[in-house]
């Protein structure tokens, strides 16, 4: 994955766990003391490392882990010259859902060696959708929930989520989205 992926990873520990911790993770992960360069491509081993070792220095599970990473990306990418693509992406939550795979095509345009996931909205009613998330990669589902988390925040509404595998298709997961606007 592109560097800017592991950048969000060591912001989110060095914000919330401190400067040691991360240090600790690093060291552990076998990865260089130097900042990660957001346009390098990366091993996605080194993601998927770099989340394993996170578990077990802080001795939490991994979906803990992933979906705490899906909400500060949200915030990340907002504050790392990205914020103007999520504005542009949607101005209210079911908008910037059904824009998932438009808003990734733009980042294509910064990061040619891109492989997004994919999202289809389905269902959709006036206060709930279903997703469907096809990727390339495994185990990312619990990251797709704090990302939706993230955007919910953003846009100051609770939403209700709950993660259905899509049974004999280990590239596609469904979320049932449900929301109310806070007042
Ligand atoms: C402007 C904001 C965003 C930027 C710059 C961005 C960029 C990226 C980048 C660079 C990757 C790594 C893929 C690779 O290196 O091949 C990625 C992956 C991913 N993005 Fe985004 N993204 C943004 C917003 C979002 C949002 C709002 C969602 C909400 C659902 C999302 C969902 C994902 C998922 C699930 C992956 C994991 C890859 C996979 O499933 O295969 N992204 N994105």
């Amino acid at each position: 994955m592109y560097g800017l992926v592991n950048k969000a990873v060591e912001g989110l520990i060095r914000s919330k766990y401190g400067d040691e911790t991360w240090g600790k993770i690093r060291s552990e992960v076998g990865v260089p003391d130097e900042p990660f360069i957001s346009m390098g491509s990366y091993d996605d081993a080194v993601t998927y490392n770099l989340v394993g070792v996170t578990c077990t220095v802080l001795n939490l599970p991994a979906d803990v882990v992933l979906e705490e990473f899906g909400k500060y990306w949200v915030l990340f990418t907002g504050e790392a010259g990205y914020g103007r693509l999520l504005e542009n992406a949607g101005t209210s939550f079911p908008t910037i859902l059904r824009n998932l795979d438009a808003l990734h095509t733009r980042v294509k345009l910064s990061f040619p060696n891109l492989q997004p996931p994919s999202f289809r909205v389905a269902e959709e009613s006036e206060q709930s959708l279903v997703l469907h998330y096809h990727s390339h990669r495994a185990g990312l589902a619990p990251f797709v929930v704090g990302l939706l988390k993230g955007l919910a925040s953003r846009f100051n509404v609770d939403a209700e989520i709950t993660h259905v595998r899509v049974e004999g298709d280990a590239a596609h997961d469904t979320f049932f989205i449900r929301w109310n606007s806070i007042s």
